[in-house]
């Protein structure tokens, strides 16, 4: 079928689903996807703007692998985050988008991401060492904790000082209210972005962004002075950096991607691990499994013995089917006429990759409701099936150094102390910000030591 209208949906959406797209999207998703299948056309934000939802692997592969010049994302696409700054990956098209990308992915994998491990490592053996037994937490904060400090540590470089002190209290401070209603009202109103000064609820994120940006440019000042070959953070890597023509990053360059890669990679990989303690918890079987996998790891003396256990990957990679923490990719705009799924598109029509719905799909995941990270080991899924990390020339650049982190993470605190869930109530997804996260964050309480299992636990932080 050819057609140059845009898929069928509703025209605008009342004001309780409006709501309901604030506080949980995912229903309102479900109840779309049922009335008009896998591709439909939603009215979102508060201008209603038409965006067309596909669920469908063929639409999908038809977006991923569409050139720049077909579709692009970032400004393009109307996408300017706040505080990330206008040289942010996030916000950039085209071309320079392209250059860009080529300079930050290379830390991202293989051995030099590999040289983390021992960080990571250490960082989680710090933040876990101050539980105590038959103390309530919430999973999800000490994992905001972990994930914080490793990008502080791996990618800012930064040493334990006055510096990391202030920088770490000031970002937390900008990051921690990200989820409020109120600060997504602030964002979404222009005409409430004024500063009033220090005091104002917008003189108070302007004030506090200086304040980042002047700590930042000073690190990068000293950095450029004192250049260390041997340093591996991903800041030091930037600064020796250069593009085809031999250009280096800008100062602003690197402060937009030093602030994006915080923020894209901080509460992802946290709010990621919290689900998989959950379902690891809620779910015994998948608890003995698991346990029983890694226990066998001290019989095994390579290095990336981790990294390869089947179930371990496979809880990884239904942890993040079962709740993407992005309901989708990146929106993506039409530059020149495309058809996707037989609809004709125009330039201008905005298209939003659908991670949720896909991974929902009864076709490709029977029983999509149920937690099965056998699943994982049964069939292979297509790059268009399976999403959690988008796709195409826009996939997420952290993927390896997420999952990476997610099994270092859940191997050493597994192998070191016994958890339950505080509550035997089903956790339910809520959002935070732009992210779909446990509500309540995942209350858990610490039932005990694993002391028989200290072998495996030295083995997983000295040999990983
Ligand atoms: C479990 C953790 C994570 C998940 C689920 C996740 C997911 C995503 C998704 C869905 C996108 C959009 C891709 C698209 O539109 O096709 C994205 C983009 C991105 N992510 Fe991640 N991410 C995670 C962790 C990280 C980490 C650890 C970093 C870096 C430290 C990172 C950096 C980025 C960047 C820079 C982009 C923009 C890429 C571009 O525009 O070219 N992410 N991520």
């Amino acid at each position: 079928m050819i057609a140059s209208r845009l898929p069928e949906g509703p025209q605008v959406l009342p004001l309780r689903q409006k709501l309901q797209w604030l506080t949980n999207p995912l229903k309102l998703l479900e109840t779309y996807a049922q009335l008009y299948g896998d591709i439909f056309t939603i009215p979102i934000g508060l201008s209603n703007v038409p965006v067309v939802l596909i669920s469908n692997p063929q639409g999908i592969q038809e977006i991923f692998n569409a050139n720049s010049k077909q579709l692009d994302s970032g400004k393009a696409a109307g996408i300017k985050p706040p505080f990330l700054g206008p040289q942010s990956l996030i916000a950039l098209s085209g071309n320079r988008h392209k250059q860009q990308r080529k300079l930050l992915t290379p830390p991202f994998h293989g051995e030099r991401m590999r040289a983390y491990k021992q960080l990571i490592c250490n960082i989680t053996k710090l933040v876990i060492s101050r539980w105590k037994i038959g103390e309530t937490f919430s999973v999800r904060s000490s994992m905001q904790e972990i994930s914080f400090q490793v990008i502080l540590k791996a990618i800012f470089g930064l040493e334990d000082g006055p510096r990391y002190q202030q920088l770490k209290q000031l970002l937390m401070t900008r990051l921690e209210g990200t989820e409020s209603i109120f600060r997504i009202i602030l964002l979404m109103f222009p005409v409430l972005q004024k500063d009033w000064g220090p005091l104002s609820p917008w003189g108070r994120l302007v004030h506090n962004e200086q304040q980042i940006n002047e700590l930042i440019y000073a690190e990068i000042a000293e950095r450029r002075k004192k250049p260390d070959s041997s340093r591996t953070d991903i800041l030091s890597l930037m600064i020796a950096a250069r593009d085809e023509t031999g250009e280096q990053m800008s100062d602003i360059e690197l402060r937009d991607e030093l602030i994006t890669l915080l923020v894209a990679g901080h509460e992802t990989t946290a709010t990621s691990l919290a689900w998989a303690f959950y379902w690891i918890h809620y779910l015994p079987q998948v608890h003995e499994k698991l346990i029983q996998e890694l226990d066998s790891l001290n019989e095994n003396h390579d290095s990336n013995a981790l990294f390869q256990l089947p179930y371990l990957n496979a809880v990884c990679q239904e942890t993040l089917r079962f709740y993407p923490v992005t309901t989708s990719a990146f929106q993506r705009v039409v530059k020149s006429p495309i058809k996707i799924m037989g609809y004709q598109l125009e330039p201008g029509t905005l298209l939003s990759p659908s991670i949720y719905l896909t991974h929902h799909r009864e076709d490709i995941y029977p029983e999509p409701k149920k937690f099965k990270p056998e699943r994982f080991l049964e069939r292979q899924f297509s790059p268009y099936e399976y999403l959690p990390f988008g796709g195409g020339n826009r996939r997420c650049i952290g993927m390896a150094f997420a999952q990476f982190e997610m099994k270092l993470v859940l191997a050493t605190v597994l192998s070191n102390w016994e958890l339950k869930l505080a509550d035997s109530k089903p956790v339910k997804p809520a959002r935070r910000g732009l992210l779909i996260s446990p509500s309540e964050g995942v209350r858990m309480v610490v039932s005990g030591k694993r002391p028989q299992n200290q072998k495996v636990y030295e083995g997983i932080s000295s040999v990983v």
